[in-house]
């Protein structure tokens, strides 16, 4: 189109233009993190029912110095999709107490999440140098290439849930070209668990995570000039059994047309017709050990809590 080439359009404009053209309708979840959706993804780790970040977190806070000591001396810490770090302080505070200086690459989407973390960081543990890396990961892994070695690459969050197996192997393989003998990723992955436990962390009591599900339609009416109207559509959280996979749709309640007048595009909505946001993938450790197989790394240690809810898994090149 003329129009495309004649005037800048906001990043994302194709992913958008893609996604609401495709059926069934979708959208990347990486577009969830605006300024407000990266708030709303803060207050999800706080809920109740959302127990990831804080079982996770205490799996890192028991064990941050063994974690530390499987990975080596000496290295640097690279955190993919790092948002405010909140989890990573207590591996910076590992590992200040075995180094002088620890050198910090926190890398993410979100430019606003990594001046937080930075500025945090720098206050609490002034050992630590923080260098932050905005990436979008969908545009490859060069970044790694400046990040010196022996290096411990952080994956956290069950971030890489986002992902599609095979996406995923496709960027473990990516990530691996990057890292030399020494170096070593630490992947966080939540575990398959009961429905009971599952779906009530994707579809809390106060509608928080719906309200970050929205945000998604809120934040293309901004930068598109769209007229989505946030209350004719609802929050459904579902689990995919064959998949293995909770998803997160938004569901038209009414038949309507919306349009982005950015991208001169009307979007035609059926009376049920759902836009697929977001896919959460649950790995078992045997999953998690093939997957890293796929990917070019060899598993070494696995880190659960007790109730065997979430799993930190340490791998080497
Ligand atoms: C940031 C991808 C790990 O899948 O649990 C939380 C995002 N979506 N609630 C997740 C999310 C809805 C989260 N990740």
């Amino acid at each position: 189109m003329i129009a495309r080439e004649l005037i800048a359009l906001p990043p994302f404009a194709l992913d958008v233009e893609q996604g609401l053209s495709r059926i069934p309708k979708s959208l990347p979840p990486k577009l969830f993190y605006d300024q407000r959706g990266s708030e709303l993804f803060e207050d999800i780790t706080r809920l109740p029912e959302y127990y990831l970040t804080r079982t996770e977190l205490a799996i890192l806070r028991e064990r941050s110095r063994e974690i530390v000591a499987s990975a080596g001396h000496g290295i640097a810490m690279v955190e993919l999709g790092a948002g405010t770090a909140a989890k990573t302080t207590t591996l910076l505070q590992a590992l200040s107490s075995t180094q002088l200086r620890v050198q910090y690459f926190p890398v993410d989407i979100s430019r606003s999440a990594l001046f937080e973390a930075r500025k945090r960081i720098e206050s609490e543990l002034p050992s630590v140098n923080v260098r932050s890396v905005v990436a979008d990961f969908s545009e490859g892994f060069g970044f790694l290439r400046d990040m010196p070695s022996p290096k411990m690459v952080l994956y956290l969050g069950s971030s890489i849930g986002n992902f599609d197996p095979s996406e995923a192997i496709a960027m473990l393989q990516q990530i691996r070209e990057h890292m030399f003998t020494g170096d070593s990723l630490l992947l966080g992955m939540d575990l398959v668990k009961d429905l009971s436990v599952l779906l009530p962390a994707y579809d809390d009591l106060q509608g928080v995570t719906g309200e970050f599900n929205r945000n998604i339609l809120h934040r293309i009416n901004r930068e598109f000039d769209g007229d989505f109207d946030l209350d004719s559509f609802a929050h459904r959280a579902v689990w995919n059994p064959g998949r293995s996979r909770i998803e997160m749709h938004l569901e038209s309640l009414k038949a309507q047309t919306v349009r982005l007048r950015l991208l001169n595009m009307p979007v035609c909505f059926a009376e049920g017709e759902r836009i697929h946001t977001e896919n959460s993938y649950k790995y078992t450790t045997a999953m998690a050990c093939q997957m890293l197989a796929n990917g070019g790394f060899t598993l070494s240690r696995t880190w659960t809590d007790k109730r065997k809810w979430f799993a930190l898994h340490l791998a080497q090149i």
